[in-house]
């Protein structure tokens, strides 16, 4: 369903604070959630529990606080799948803690996510994937044999899927974390090349001859990367980014997908006085 909106300053306001809100990464929502509960529980619930003479075991405690994060997952809008996550993630440290695993599975464990959210401290640009509603929507809107980038292209699946559904395009990503890079680079291989991976920041790619760029970010980056597309994207090109809207920019197209995440596709055209708001 596509939606075209033209909205009043007012609602725009409105929409502005809700989709900032809206904007916070779940993964970022879901860490401060585990934090209060487990403050929460600490400073509040176990101390009633002591003084209700109730005692319990560790992994209940772990379990109780899970509950308290999965509530208030739930009350902070979180996508309805993050709230197992929300509920086990305690009780999983605590069970794992108790297995007694050599150190060194911990180090594999530590090394594997450092390969994988590599940037994520300085860009505070996590890692998580479109869905293929976002790729099919995206492929909608190519005009023909596009030059296309994602910016920060995680395991190049759209790259992949856009070179399979619109074989007359040249398709190019751009990643700096290094599994997710070599994961797309093997996946480059094994199509022959049908799309280039780069590794590296985005902020080095030139975009002058892109038609289409396209971002999976996070709100943090929008406003420069926005000030970037403006400087080197040409009139008519245009820019796609997936959840996360350019502040204080009017999209010429709000895209709602039917998604796991009921994500938005914000699209700006180029060029033609780019409306501020
Ligand atoms: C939310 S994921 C999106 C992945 C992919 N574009 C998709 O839509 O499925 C964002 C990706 O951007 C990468 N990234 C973050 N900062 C980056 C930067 N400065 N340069 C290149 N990639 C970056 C992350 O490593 C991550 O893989």
């Amino acid at each position: 369903m596509q939606l075209q909106l033209q909205p009043s300053t007012e609602i725009v306001q409105m929409l502005n604070v809700s989709s900032s809100a809206r904007g916070m990464a779940p993964g970022l929502k879901s860490f401060l959630v585990q934090l209060l509960a487990v403050l929460l529980w600490l400073m509040l619930g176990a101390p009633l529990l002591e003084r209700a003479q109730v005692s319990l075991l560790p992994l209940q405690h772990a379990l109780c606080a899970g509950g308290v994060a999965a509530a208030l997952g739930w009350a902070w809008n979180l996508p309805r799948w993050w709230l197992p996550i929300n509920f086990f993630f305690v009780p999983g440290l605590v069970t794992m803690y108790s297995l007694d695993l050599a150190p060194y599975w911990y180090l594999a464990a530590f090394a594997l996510l450092l390969l994988v959210y590599w940037s994520v401290a300085g860009s505070r640009v996590p890692f998580y994937l479109s869905s293929r509603k976002a790729w099919q929507a995206v492929a909608e809107r190519l005009p023909p044999a596009a030059m296309v980038a994602d910016l920060g292209s995680g395991l190049g699946g759209l790259l992949h899927f856009l070179a399979q559904q619109r074989p007359g395009g040249r398709y190019v990503g751009m990643e700096i974390a290094p599994l997710p890079f070599l994961l797309s680079w093997l996946r480059m291989q094994l199509c022959s090349g049908c799309y280039e991976i780069r590794w590296g920041s985005l902020w080095h790619v030139d975009l002058q001859p892109f038609d289409v760029v396209y971002a999976y970010l996070s709100p943090v980056p929008m406003a420069e990367l926005w000030r970037k597309i403006q400087h080197e994207m040409r009139p008519g090109t245009l820019f796609i980014s997936n959840t996360f809207e350019v502040p204080g920019v009017e999209p010429n197209e709000v895209v709602q997908l039917d998604d796991l995440h009921q994500s938005r596709l914000y699209v700006y055209r180029l060029g033609g006085g780019d409306r501020v708001i």
